[in-house]
């Protein structure tokens, strides 16, 4: 057996001492491939009663998984071994699905065959328009997103039972297939333009912005520069291990619900803004800050304890250096910028900030450097994307990850139900009261006064 595969093996356990009881707990160590091992507690409670507290998970590794691995304090940020700069630089969307999905690099058969089920896959169900249709005009693109999405699960019947690999497959491929689509969709809907459907002879990257942008009554050309940059962004955003919306998805699934419910809980999830949704509260950050002479204050009420605003696109609960996707994000932006030409004054504020920001010493002391999310809206407004389309993106990219972690965690032996604990700190048992006497106390409380 790899050695990777090696979920047991114990070094040299913790022992938890309880002084008043003299009751041990022997805590065996798991070793991880990379990274931090874990303490295995999950007979802590049966032996001692307790439960672990970690609010947020700041310290506790919610499952195994060999998919991705992140080195947050030197700005690390594998898929399956491979680093993520090598993949965004030499490799293509669909390949790092693959990958993700499969464990290994396609060979140039299997990459066929692959690309060739996913461009095979890209329709929806027509039925689906009507869904749609039910949708107001100004609704937020990702409701719409949650809301198509879930109800996948009531046109594909056919790949919803997912303790059989072939419709397991098949929902994994079905909803790499139609993300594209269903965002594309959303944006149309909301723009009042015709829906385009799939072009099978396109790439992946291309045929979404070709169904996004293109319409019945012109011919569509696009530089591929743009396209390239496109595909860059969806390798970017592809996975990024336990995450909100990844914990999201595997907490859902965990229950035993169908793979495209799972996906639309990882959708409502990403939303937030403290995580999918930051790419489209940066753009709204710059433009509230209008100039550079005003970022001293906004630098100020960032550091101010008593103001709840935040830098957007800084900061990271896993990076504690540069997010390595926002180094290639970066230079992707700056390119599509100068392939469309444009000049985008929120560009020169946030380059400056980033400057500012990264000699302050509050950001140095608490690690705080800018992350995928910082670049990434410049890049798709020039590229002509409402902010309200910009999480949809990530959306886009993200769900491939998503649903490799899905089955991931189906396919794992020890899936249990995710079912976590708490520490309780309400009323102890109280006396039920009969309405009229409770009545009866109030208004006397009220005479009393
Ligand atoms: N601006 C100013 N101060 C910040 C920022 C920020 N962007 N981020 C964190 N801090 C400060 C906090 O106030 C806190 O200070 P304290 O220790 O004095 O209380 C300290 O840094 C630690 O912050 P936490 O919120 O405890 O860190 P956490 O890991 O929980 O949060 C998060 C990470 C949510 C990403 C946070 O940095 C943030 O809100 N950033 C802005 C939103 C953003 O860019 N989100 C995108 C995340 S990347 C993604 O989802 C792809």
């Amino acid at each position: 057996m790899a050695d990777y595969e090696d979920k047991n093996t114990l070094e040299k356990p913790y022992t938890l001492f309880n002084n008043e009881t003299g009751v041990s707990f022997e805590i065996p160590i798991i070793k991880s491939t990379d990274g931090p091992d874990v303490l295995d507690i999950r007979k802590l409670h049966e032996e001692t009663g307790l439960f672990s507290y970690d609010p947020g998970f700041t310290s506790t590794a919610s499952c195994d998984s060999s998919i991705t691995y992140i080195d947050g304090n030197k700005g690390i940020l594998r898929h399956r071994g491979y680093d993520i700069n090598d993949l965004a630089r030499k490799s293509d969307f669909l390949e790092v699905c693959y990958l993700l999905l499969h464990g290994d690099l396609p060979s140039p058969e299997d990459r066929k065959k692959f690309i060739n089920v996913i461009t095979t896959h890209t329709m929806l169900h027509e039925q689906l328009v009507n869904l749609y249709r039910g949708f107001r005009r100004d609704a937020h693109p990702m409701a719409i997103m949650v809301g198509v999405v879930g109800a996948l699960s009531a046109f594909y019947h056919d790949s919803t039972d997912f303790s059989d690999l072939n419709q397991r497959m098949i929902a994994c491929h079905r909803l790499i297939a139609k993300i594209p689509t269903i965002g594309a969709m959303a944006y149309k809907y909301s723009v009042g333009q015709p829906f385009v459907y799939p072009k099978n002879n396109l790439s992946y990257a291309e045929n979404f912005l070709y169904m996004t942008f293109s319409v019945p009554t012109d011919d569509f050309n696009i530089n591929p520069k743009i396209v390239k940059a496109m595909d860059k962004f969806f390798i970017l955003h592809a996975d990024h291990e336990q995450n909100a919306s990844t914990s999201t998805v595997r907490l859902a699934g965990s229950s035993g619900a169908n793979p495209f419910a799972c996906i639309a809980a990882g959708i409502a999830s990403l939303w937030g803004p403290a995580h999918g949704g930051a790419n489209e509260a940066v753009i709204k950050m710059l433009e509230e800050i209008g100039d550079v002479s005003n970022i001293p204050k906004f630098i100020n009420k960032a550091k101010d304890k008593n103001d709840p605003f935040r830098l957007m696109g800084f900061g990271h609960r896993v990076y504690k250096n540069y997010d390595p996707r926002a180094a290639v994000m970066k230079e992707s932006a700056h390119e599509v910028l100068e392939v469309l030409e444009v000049d985008d004054p929120l560009l020169k504020i946030a380059l400056e900030l980033e400057k500012i920001a990264l000699k302050d010493s509050y950001f140095i002391e608490k690690k705080l450097y800018p992350n995928v999310d910082f670049y990434s809206g410049f890049m798709l407004k020039a590229l002509g994307f409402p902010t309200s389309m910009f999480t949809v993106l990530f959306a886009i990219g993200r769900t491939v990850g998503w649903i490799s972690q899905w089955k991931e965690m189906i396919e794992d032996p020890i899936n249990k139900i995710g079912r976590p604990r708490q520490l309780y700190k309400g009323h102890r048992s109280r006396e039920y009261q009969i309405e009229s006497s409770r009545e009866k106390k109030s208004i006397f409380n009220w005479l009393w006064k």
